[in-house]
């Protein structure tokens, strides 16, 4: 197996190329270090994985790349470089969303065209739901997204789905659904909840805090993602949620056990976030064989863990 991870020094794609290396495939990372968070933490992330064997990486941005001879000998591609982030995704920075997140991965679908390629899996969002389908939310109901960048991830999985059926590339695509655990991204809510309690500070909460998240720990997803490249059926999106459905005040509740301490203030809900996430995983159950195994807790104590000892805060 040769894999392709783009975004492979960012949080889930990091974690990514250090699995498929641990399964003996050689990987080509290729990252351009966006400024969305600083550059030492995404450095941080990539830590060993550089000096592997089986590993190299490729700093540039997917659309300067030359992405036929990047693609050259690769069996899957793991398209997860994008810019992230719900919140900021509105007025004139709308613009590096669809660069990064469509022109991007129109671009990697294009190069594909043609090549003995076993899996393309992209990264998508449960963000491309939006606030108007029944909970549990299945792959099957409409996707209305409530945010510009939703808009752009269900963009990208669009376009996997029309390379696939006019070009046969064998993409599928992962909705995943908030992922959390060590390396999450500095703008995430766990993180910037757990290193306030660290450092003493109070902790801004969004909205009344009822709102629900299904969280899936970084591990899961990254077995999800491995399990989408050896046998995610071509065409079909699937949900990758950890299986609860937890509130933000109950979330809060965890992490002040495992904190020892917290201060919470309370802010109006932000523009864009959705008010609940709950996934149907039969899809990925069947297909992938997706069982997540990490509770809440668990994870939140190995975040928690991760920021007590990392040196990079963001
Ligand atoms: N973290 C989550 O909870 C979550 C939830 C749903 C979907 N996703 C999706 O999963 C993927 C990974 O998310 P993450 O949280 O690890 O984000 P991240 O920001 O940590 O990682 C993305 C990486 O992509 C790189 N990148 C962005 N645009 C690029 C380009 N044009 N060329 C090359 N590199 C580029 C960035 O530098 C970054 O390192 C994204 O596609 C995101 O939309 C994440």
């Amino acid at each position: 197996m040769k894999a392709l991870v783009t975004g492979a020094a960012g949080f889930i794609g990091s974690h990514l190329t250090a699995g498929l290396l641990d399964r003996g495939a050689e990987v080509v990372g290729l990252d351009c270090f966006t400024d969305y968070y600083p550059r030492p933490l995404k450095e941080a992330n990539l830590g060993q994985s550089r000096s592997r064997p089986g590993f190299r990486f490729v700093e540039q941005r997917i659309q300067d790349a030359d992405l036929r001879s990047l693609l050259d000998g690769v069996t899957h591609v793991f398209h997860l470089a994008a810019q992230a982030g719900v919140r900021k995704s509105w007025g004139r920075d709308f613009r590096i969303y669809t660069e990064n997140n469509v022109e991007a991965t129109q671009q990697l679908l294009e190069a594909s065209v043609g090549l003995p390629l076993h899996r393309f899996v992209y990264a998508s969002s449960s963000s491309v739901y939006g606030d108007n389908v029944s909970i549990p939310m299945r792959e099957t109901a409409l996707p209305q997204p409530v945010s510009p960048y939703g808009v752009t991830k269900l963009a990208g999985e669009q376009l996997c789905y029309l390379y696939h059926v006019n070009h046969r590339v064998p993409t599928s695509a992962l909705r995943y659904f908030t992922v959390y655990g060590p390396r999450q991204r500095p703008d995430m809510a766990f993180n910037r909840f757990i290193r306030a309690a660290l450092d003493g500070r109070p902790i801004t909460l969004y909205g009344d805090g009822e709102q629900t998240r299904d969280f899936t720990f970084v591990a899961d997803a990254v077995t999800a993602t491995i399990a989408a490249g050896d046998r995610g059926v071509p065409g079909r999106a699937y949900n990758i949620g950890g299986g609860a459905r937890v509130s933000m005040n109950q979330v809060l509740e965890i992490i002040g056990r495992v904190t020892g301490r917290l201060d919470v203030r309370r802010e109006a809900a932000q523009k864009g976030d959705m008010r609940d996430t709950y996934a149907d995983t039969t899809l990925a159950r069947a297909d992938l064989g997706f069982a997540p195994s990490v509770s809440l807790p668990e994870g939140i104590e190995a975040e928690y863990r991760w920021l007590s000892s990392t040196q990079v805060h963001g």
